[in-house]
């Protein structure tokens, strides 16, 4: 890698909410750079739309649910590199890079992560120009490994399983705070993922939901790994002052529930922490889902289409499209959604939303270790599978996080948290005030501009 490289710059904010607003010429390059992992045209392609500029979103079959409300859910297999991460991976590069924070052959760009944050970040850094350390736990499913160091990235592997990063992110401070040519992407706080999520993320759903049912946003449900994605309700009740915005656990994982956090099979969330940028003032409720009826879920998805439809009733046309769509965190996710759309009584032609953060691509190795540990998997459990996870014993009724007093709780649970990793309680304090959040999400306008300007020839 040479010192001081040209910048490739990437979409604005705007430009990922609405690919169509990028020059053709710029679309053309995007579209071809599809088949190429490694042209720059390809930043391009990081959006929820596909390329006739529909948000990829799909209404769940109804006898899969089980509920009256349309269930949506936002596809995230086809960003680029795998998983919806990329956003506020490209989304935190290119505000450090319009900041003057770090300069292409100059830096090292380092992550913590579960995976696909990582994965994003190699792929973001080998298009623009930088180098990539990436820290992972041990235990992540062997895909993750192998597509961080495919996109040239460097692996540091620490001890430690799901639910808990907290030891990832202080060996991380320890090791990389204020080291010359090193730029931490400490995802859970970092205002980029905020930004990514509340604006692109937030409003690709209200755009989708405006043609399902009613065309309003009922519910908004998801499962925090770092929140950034809980943003889009932010968004949502900007608009639909009365949606719910749910969060989703695991039950063997109750951080936002009761402040504890045990390991569970769900990669990607659930992290044991009350995150830096998860405005907690949004939330109104969490919900449990049992992490080992996720991986039982997905087995039954992966299936096929004859299963689905003899013991549910799914069109088989329906059940087949379904097949690869999801990885563990967005069955979970639509868990969550079932259970709220059941415990809020939202009826028929409402949208409960939730995403899909990645696809099955990277989670083979996860459930051939899942069916390892299961014992024989006959048809006649499969037919049970189905039954149990789809018809309501996979989650927990929902727990009210409206009340003063469990927001108090939730700040005092992310002071705890926070200080400790550095932060003050002043801006902590900040945090709890809804003109934060506000400030927060104005800047992008700002960095757009900002790089509209940089672009230009
Ligand atoms: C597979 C998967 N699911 C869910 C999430 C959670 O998304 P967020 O970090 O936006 O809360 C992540 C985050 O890394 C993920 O990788």
């Amino acid at each position: 890698m040479t010192a001081n490289r040209e910048f490739v710059w990437g979409p604005t904010y705007r430009e990922m909410l609405d690919p169509s607003a990028l020059p053709s010429a710029t679309r053309q390059e995007a579209r071809r750079a599809r088949g190429n992992d490694l042209a720059p045209a390809g930043l391009f392609n990081i959006a929820w739309s596909d390329e006739l500029g529909r948000v990829r979103v799909l209404r769940l079959p109804p006898e899969l649910t089980g509920v009256a409300a349309n269930i949506l859910v936002l596809v995230g297999k086809y960003f680029p590199s795998g998983s919806l991460k990329v956003g506020p991976a490209y989304a935190a590069v290119m505000e450090a890079e319009l900041d003057g924070t770090i300069r292409p052959g100059e830096a090292t760009l380092v992550a913590p992560t579960s995976g696909n944050f990582g994965i994003g970040v190699a792929w973001v850094a080998r298009l623009k120009g930088y180098r990539a350390r990436v820290l992972i736990s041990t235990g992540r499913s062997e895909e993750r490994y192998e597509r961080i160091a495919a996109c040239g990235g460097d692996v540091e592997v620490i001890p430690g399983g799901e639910g808990g990063i907290g030891p990832i992110l202080q060996k991380m401070r320890e090791r990389y705070e204020g080291r010359p040519g090193h730029l931490v992407l400490d995802q859970f706080a970092l205002m980029a993922n905020y930004r990514f999520h509340r604006f692109v993320t937030g409003r690709n759903i209200l755009e989708a939901a405006a043609g399902f049912g009613d065309g309003r946003v009922a519910a908004f449900v998801s499962a925090p790994g770092t929140a950034g994605t809980l943003a889009a309700g932010d968004e949502i009740k900007a608009r639909f002052p009365d949606a719910a915005v749910v969060a989703v656990e695991p039950v063997e994982c109750p951080t936002l529930v009761g402040g504890a956090c045990g390991p569970h099979p769900v990669e990607g969330i659930a992290d044991g922490l009350v995150n830096l940028i998860h405005n907690v003032l949004n939330t109104d409720y969490a919900i449990q889902v049992y992490g080992e009826q996720c991986l039982r879920g997905l087995r039954v998805v992966q299936q096929g289409p004859e299963l689905l439809s003899h013991t549910l009733g799914v069109p088989e046309a329906a059940a087949q499209g379904l097949v690869d769509l999801f990885g563990p965190s967005g069955i979970c996710n639509i868990l969550g959604a079932m259970g709220a759309a059941r415990a809020l009584g939202i009826g028929a032609d409402h949208n409960v939303v939730t995403v899909a953060p990645d696809g099955f691509d990277r989670y083979p190795s996860a459930l051939a270790a899942f069916e390892a540990r299961s014992g024989t998997i006959d048809r006649q459990i499969l037919r049970h599978w189905a039954v149990e996870v789809f018809r309501g014993a996979s989650s927990r009724g929902l727990h009210d996080l409206r009340t003063p007093e469990e927001k108090e709780r939730l700040f005092q649970q992310k002071e705890a948290t926070w200080t400790r990793l550095g932060y003050s309680r002043e801006y902590l304090e900040d945090l709890q005030s809804p003109s934060f959040w506000e400030r927060e999400a104005a800047q992008v306008a700002d960095y757009d501009g900002r790089l509209r300007e940089a672009r230009e020839p």
